[in-house]
């Protein structure tokens, strides 16, 4: 079989120290990744860029860590224990598990017509079955019935039972928004395309409380907000589009919902999204803890439950969305390269430091420079092989800039500066450099 961008593209990011398999050693845990040194970064210049954005450049969000346990009730009053299910058949011959749904069964599963579509016996698939995905363990050294809970298969849930506390503390007003970035867990049935649909991963969850009525402006403004931040990001705007949830897509808490879908190598999918979850969730917490959670309008003197809007994001597949779009194989001076064009403020290395070869004192300043520049910048110092060869361990590692130190920068303290997009190389005092690369990561 040809090799496909997606495994070249998890190749590369192993090659490089982006993402392993999770426990590779033992052969590996199904769909669950560990971000290397480089990956951490990408990630976290992600989460930071969104954070900054939410909350710091906002006066109507605050930010929330909440813990990843949470009282079991908090999922029975959420409608996750009843409705966060998916389907399943079993092959009563071979074992094995399916999605109800899976395009590969023939005929209907429960009927004698229905084939397995893995060891291909007629008649031997159950009817389907409602399966949770969420994964249960116990609180406490008892394993029994009472000391169940649950790993947060959403953020959001931690943002609703500590609206009160975060409203009264902060001393805000609605409308306003409570922003968690933070661990989800979900066991789901047909995990894969690497870190796109993964069993532990990372959501960047926003719940805006508004004004009943007042919802429909909101989410409107939401979803430009949330589009305008993803081109930011340096996103290609033809890869990206919007997905109206048809009635039977909607999730048990949506009245409306718009999905945000990015053009994968494996085809149009949903990474993140924008929901009108209306008072859902603080009528059902509000009713089952007994705990009155509405709202006082002083200037009224109005009650209310406000509704909520919220913007959902995955950090692991928004980092699948960069890496898959920064993705490029070229051809540079007769050679094949691949690079990772991230926009640089992005690049988990914002700079590389070479010397052109290793004596006449180009080592010594060009560790000089680097040992300077490692305070401000993300910066790695390679002064292996051919100066060719780190150019292109650079590219596919998605560094923007090239510095390199050569016969003429121990005579007038100049370097070369690489760009990694056009190539060009210009000549900076090695003093400027801390403000050349200051101004070029901008924005
Ligand atoms: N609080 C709303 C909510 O959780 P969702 O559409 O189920 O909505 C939101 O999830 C985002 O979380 C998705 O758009 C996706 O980016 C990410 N996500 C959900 N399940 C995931 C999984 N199994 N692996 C990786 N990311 C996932």
């Amino acid at each position: 079989m040809p090799e496909t961008v997606m495994d070249k593209l998890v190749s590369l990011a192993k090659r490089r120290g982006f993402v392993f398999q999770s426990s590779e050693i033992y052969g590996g845990l199904g769909s669950v990744w560990d971000y290397g040194p480089l990956g951490v970064e990408l990630k976290k210049n992600i989460k930071e860029r969104w954070w900054r954005s939410m909350v710091h450049e906002r006066e109507d969000i605050e930010g929330l860590d909440a813990a990843i346990l949470m009282h079991p009730k908090v999922w029975e009053a959420s409608g996750h224990i009843a409705g966060f299910t998916d389907p399943l058949v079993d092959c009563k011959q071979c074992k094995n598990r399916f999605r109800a749904d899976d395009p590969r069964i023939k005929g209907t599963p429960g009927q004698p017509d229905a084939q397995c579509p893995v060891c291909g016996t007629k008649g031997s698939l159950t009817i389907a079955r409602q399966f949770n995905l969420m994964f249960k363990t116990f609180m406490g050294p008892v394993e029994e019935v009472a000391a169940v809970i649950y790993l947060r298969p959403e953020t959001a849930q931690g943002i609703y039972v500590n609206y009160l506390n975060v409203l009264q503390s902060s001393r805000q007003k609605i409308p306003f928004g409570i922003a968690q970035i933070g661990k989800a867990f979900r066991n789901e049935i047909t995990p894969g395309n690497f870190i796109f649909r993964t069993r532990e991963f990372e959501q960047m969850e926003m719940q805006f409380f508004v004004k009943p009525g007042t919802e429909g402006e909101w989410f409107e403004f939401w979803r430009g907000e949330r589009m305008k931040w993803l081109q930011g990001l340096g996103i290609r705007p033809e890869k990206l589009r919007w997905h109206q949830h048809g009635k039977d897509e909607l999730a048990h808490y949506a009245k409306d919902a718009y999905d945000i879908e990015y053009e994968f190598p494996f085809g149009w999918q949903e990474f993140e999204g924008v929901h009108n979850r209306t008072d859902f969730d603080l009528s059902n917490h509000q009713r089952a803890s007994g705990k009155k959670l509405e709202y006082l309008d002083a200037a009224t003197n109005e009650r209310f439950l406000p509704y909520v809007v919220e913007t959902s994001a995955g950090a692991d597949r928004t980092a699948l969305v960069v890496l898959c779009d920064a993705y490029r194989e070229e051809e540079v001076e007769g050679e094949k390269r691949v690079v990772l064009q991230f926009k640089p403020s992005l690049a988990p290395l914002k700079a590389a430091v070479f010397p052109l070869v290793n004596k006449d004192g180009m080592p010594e300043l060009a560790r000089r420079i680097y040992d300077g520049l490692r305070g401000e910048f993300n910066v790695f110092y390679d002064d292996g092989g051919s100066i060719g060869r780190r150019y292109r361990r650079q590219d596919e590692a998605g560094t923007p800039f090239g510095i390199t130190v050569d016969g003429q920068s121990t005579q007038d303290q100049t370097v070369t500066v690489r760009d990694r997009d056009t190539l060009k190389q210009e000549r900076v005092g090695a003093g400027q450099l801390a403000a050349y690369l200051n101004a070029k990561l901008a924005g």
